[in-house]
C-alpha cells in the first residue's frame, strides 16, 4: 500500500519503499528533492536537515513511518515560511555559501533556531548551530546572517 507523504505543502505518493527506509532517501530518490544533502550518514554533519512540524531533524535519522501524517518542509520549501525567507535573504546579503554543500542544512537549522528564538544572542546562535558542519568554514559568515535575518521574519 503507498505511504502518502506531505512534503511543503504537497503529497507524494510513496510506493514500494519500507517504513523504516531514511527519509532522506525517500526525499532524494522517490520525490526529486535533491537539495537535502547526504553527508555523514550518522548523524553528526546535520547536512540531511529538513524541519518536521517546524522543528529540525537529520533525515538520514528518520525513518520514512516517523512522518507519515506529519509536514516535512525541505530547503526547496523553505521559502515559503517568513524565517526561511528572511534567512535566504540574509545569506545572499551576507554571502555566506562557499562550496555550498552544507548550506541546506544550515539553512534548515538556522529557520527551526528562529522559529524557537527570533531574536538569538551569539551563544544561542552557536548552540543552536551546533549539530551543522561546514568544511569550508562558514561560521562567521552564517552567524553573521542569522542576526541579520533574526526580526526580519517576524
Ligand atoms: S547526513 Fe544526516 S547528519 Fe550527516
Ligand atoms: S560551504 Fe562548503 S561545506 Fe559549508
Amino acid at each position: 500500500m503507498p505511504i502518502i507523504l506531505s512534503v511543503n505543502g504537497q503529497k507524494h505518493s510513496i510506493d514500494n519503499a519500507a517504513a523504516d527506509v531514511p527519509l532522506l532517501w525517500v526525499l532524494r530518490d522517490m520525490v526529486g528533492m535533491t537539495g537535502t544533502k547526504f553527508g555523514c550518514g550518522v548523524g553528526l554533519c546535520g547536512a540531511c536537515g529538513v524541519l518536521i512540524g517546524g522543528q529540525r531533524f537529520f533525515s538520514c535519522q528518520t525513518p520514512l513511518r516517523a512522518v507519515i501524517g506529519r509536514d516535512v518542509t525541505t530547503i526547496e520549501g523553505l521559502g515559503d515560511d517568513p524565517h526561511g525567507a528572511a534567512l535566504q535573504q540574509a545569506w545572499e546579503e551576507v554571502d555566506v555559501v562557499q562550496c555550498g554543500y552544507c548550506q541546506p542544512g544550515q539553512l534548515i537549522a538556522a529557520c527551526a533556531l528562529l522559529k524557537a528564538n527570533p531574536r538569538p544572542d551569539d551563544a544561542a546562535i552557536d548552540e543552536g548551530m551546533s549539530g551543522n558542519l561546514c568544511r569550508c568554514g562558514t561560521y562567521p559568515r552564517i552567524r553573521k546572517a542569522v542576526k541579520l535575518a533574526a526580526g526580519g521574519g517576524r
